[in-house]
């Protein structure tokens, strides 16, 4: 059997076909969302530490567990102990993460397709004409006063958005959950109002009132507070006060949004100055430009909008993708992976290089480059420790043994860190400038960083809108690559679960192929359904918190491959025989090897532990990090 395995080309066959598999959505579409979400920088330094100390040395890992043994996950390990072992348990754990994230990715792999055919009909220009329409009728109709008022909101709540977030950053995220509670709570007995109005009564003096007012301020001090209303209210807050603890985060977090709404007012103010020396001309232009780019978002966003809750499209997409992917995979590994990844790889690097240039003209560089890369405690959301760990086995493959099977068909046994290390680099890098290319489109359109799964599909579009002519080739060019770079990495998915079914119980290639990838598409129909209202597991996310399509991502990149990962260090470091491993590693420099030995033995398996503790609930990282990063005042 051993002689008939199939082979990559050459050792650049190797390289290039796990590259491929680790660079895909995960780096393009998931890295930048969950990157939004996190709150950025540090998020992007946790990941990246993760990278160094624990993806690099299990990239290792499983190259080697592949290489030494010829053979797919479940079979590899008691192949190199030489009898049965519990080991083998890990490489079942890979094919069930296969099988999920496999049947989900599809899905996202599907909206790529149903964009790149979108972007074929050029569904971009008419959003950019529509918007230059919509933004001349705004220009007659809209008074300069009305235009002006509009400015100069817009702008403070931008000046607004990180001064605020500091100023919640003083007190404890607890403090910030029970004040949650708080308001729910007051808002089920209506008398928030009061409160609310009260405190802005201190706070706005009676001069700044009309400017405010002017401002379209609506929610200003109402002195005539009747007193059954403030009796209600006292006794509402004295029923939720009877706990001390929790009466105090209440007062702590009360005065902090009091500084906020001072800050508020001063800076509406301060921006009403500065518009104050703005021609009449000027500011007709901005505001012509910005009611341009609030059309353009609201036809992007309706797009992604429409796709998402269209099970059936989804579906449809999902499995003309998946039978591309079996197609791939049912005629063998090595004859048409090398080849597509060798140019395609290269075009979509240098795409999204131009689409990072084109960024750096936009006005929301600026605040992307700080948003990805200073790592700034006031956006601080260390509970993200898990998910940047999960995702830096996600993006490079790792975890669920799709290394160990593309490493079975090598038959090298040289080279094993200058690979790890350009694989993880390359596929770092692009993660990296696809952040690059996406939050200065997504600040420039003034739209919050953490727009969750769809962020990719709404962004892009923007750029190809705001473009206009040209837009439409690189839409296309963008999504067809996109949709490329999923497939070389959905088919060392499939691989993983179809080998067993080859490897082990002897089935033809093309038959386990057909029927793992259609068992797979059915199980993704989950997936595919799962924002449509007309369907039963849109029932999914009232009970769950979050739909079934997310749940699922979540579970296998933030727990399979966590654990998988844990467990293939394990065995490197401690169950592997010696001598094979050492057969493995003949051309590293010894302090090489013993540096990595200390990394999958002790560090990373240490850093999974820790995470995933944290999610179990026995640690809290964003009270920890939040003491580490915030001096009490
Ligand atoms: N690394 C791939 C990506 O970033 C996804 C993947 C995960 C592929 C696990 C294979 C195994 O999109």
């Amino acid at each position: 059997m051993a002689e008939q395995r199939s082979q990559w080309g050459s050792r650049l066959g190797f390289v290039l076909a796990a590259a491929g598999s680790a660079v895909g959505l995960g780096n393009i579409w998931k890295f930048p969302y969950i990157t939004g979400e996190n709150g950025g920088g540090l998020f992007v330094l946790i990941y990246l530490v993760c990278i160094a100390l624990v993806g690099i040395p299990i990239m290792m890992a499983e190259i080697m567990i592949g290489r030494a043994a010829q053979k797919q996950p479940v079979v590899a390990f008691s192949t190199l102990q030489g009898k049965k072992t519990a080991w083998a348990g890990v490489g079942w754990l890979g094919i069930i993460a296969g099988f999920v994230i496999l049947s989900y990715y599809i899905v996202v792999a599907g909206w790529a397709m149903d964009f790149t055919l979108k972007s074929v009909v050029n569904i971009t220009e008419p959003i950019h004409d529509t918007a230059e329409v919509e933004g001349s009728v705004y220009r007659v109709t809209t008074s300069t006063a009305d235009m002006e008022t509009m400015l100069i909101q817009r702008q403070a709540e931008k000046d607004l958005k990180y001064p605020v977030r500091r100023i919640k950053n003083k007190a404890k995220p607890s403090v910030w959950d029970d004040y949650d509670r708080y308001e729910t709570a007051l808002d089920k007995s209506e008398v928030v109002d009061v409160v609310k109005r009260e405190m802005l009564a201190e706070v706005w003096t009676s001069e700044s009132a009309d400017t405010l007012t002017a401002l379209g301020q609506t929610d200003l001090p109402d002195p005539n507070v009747s007193e059954e209303a403030r009796n209600a209210y006292r006794d509402a807050r004295n029923r939720l006060f009877e706990d001390n603890a929790f009466a105090k985060n209440i007062d702590r977090a009360e005065s902090l949004m009091r500084e906020v709404e001072i800050l508020r007012k001063k800076q509406l103010l301060a921006v009403r100055v500065l518009y104050g020396e703005k021609t009449e001309l000027e500011i007709r232009d901005e505001a012509e430009a910005v009611h341009r780019r609030a059309v353009i978002f609201q036809k992007v966003d309706d797009t992604f909008g429409a796709v998402a809750v269209d099970g059936w499209t989804s579906a449809f997409w999902s499995a003309i993708f998946m039978l591309l992917v079996i197609l791939i995979v049912a005629g063998g590994i090595s004859s048409g992976i090398e080849r597509t990844c060798r140019i395609l790889m290269p075009t979509l690097i240098f795409l999204i290089l131009v689409m990072v240039i084109y960024g750096a003209f936009k006005d929301g560089f600026g605040e992307a480059l700080s948003f990805v890369f200073k790592p700034d405690p006031s956006k601080l959301k260390a509970s993200g420790v898990l998910e940047a760990l999960g995702h830096a086995f996600f993006t490079l493959s790792l975890g669920m043994g799709a290394m160990i099977t593309y490493g079975s068909y090598q038959k090298s046994k040289t080279g094993i860190v200058g690979q790890s290390v350009m694989i993880a680099i390359l596929d770092t890098a692009i993660a990296l400038l696809a952040c690059m290319m996406i939050f200065p489109i997504i600040f420039s359109y003034d739209q919050e960083a953490a727009a969750g799964p769809g962020l990719v599909f709404k962004s892009m579009p923007l750029a190809f809108a705001e473009i206009g002519k040209g837009g439409m080739l690189l839409a296309i060019l963008f999504f067809g690559l996109l949709v490329f770079a999923a497939i070389t990495s959905a088919i060392s998915l499939l691989e993983v679960v179809a080998s067993y079914f080859i490897d082990q119980l002897g089935w033809a290639r093309r038959k386990a192929a057909w029927t793992l990838g259609g068992i797979i598409l059915v199980f993704g129909l989950g997936s595919a359904f799962a924002s449509d209202p007309d369907f039963v597991l849109s029932s999914w996310q009232p009970s769950y918190g979050t739909d079934f399509f997310t749940t699922i991502d979540y579970l296998a990149s933030n727990w399979l491959l966590p654990m998988g990962g844990l467990f293939i260090a394990l065995y490197v470091g401690w169950g592997m025989p010696k001598r094979l491993r050492e057969a493995e590693m003949t051309d590293v420099a010894p302090a090489l090897v013993a540096g990595w030995l200390l990394l999958v033995r002790f560090i990373a398996p240490a850093l999974v532990i820790v995470v995933l503790l944290q999610k179990v609930g026995v640690l809290d990282a964003d009270e920890l990090f939040h003491a580490w990063f915030n001096r009490p005042d």
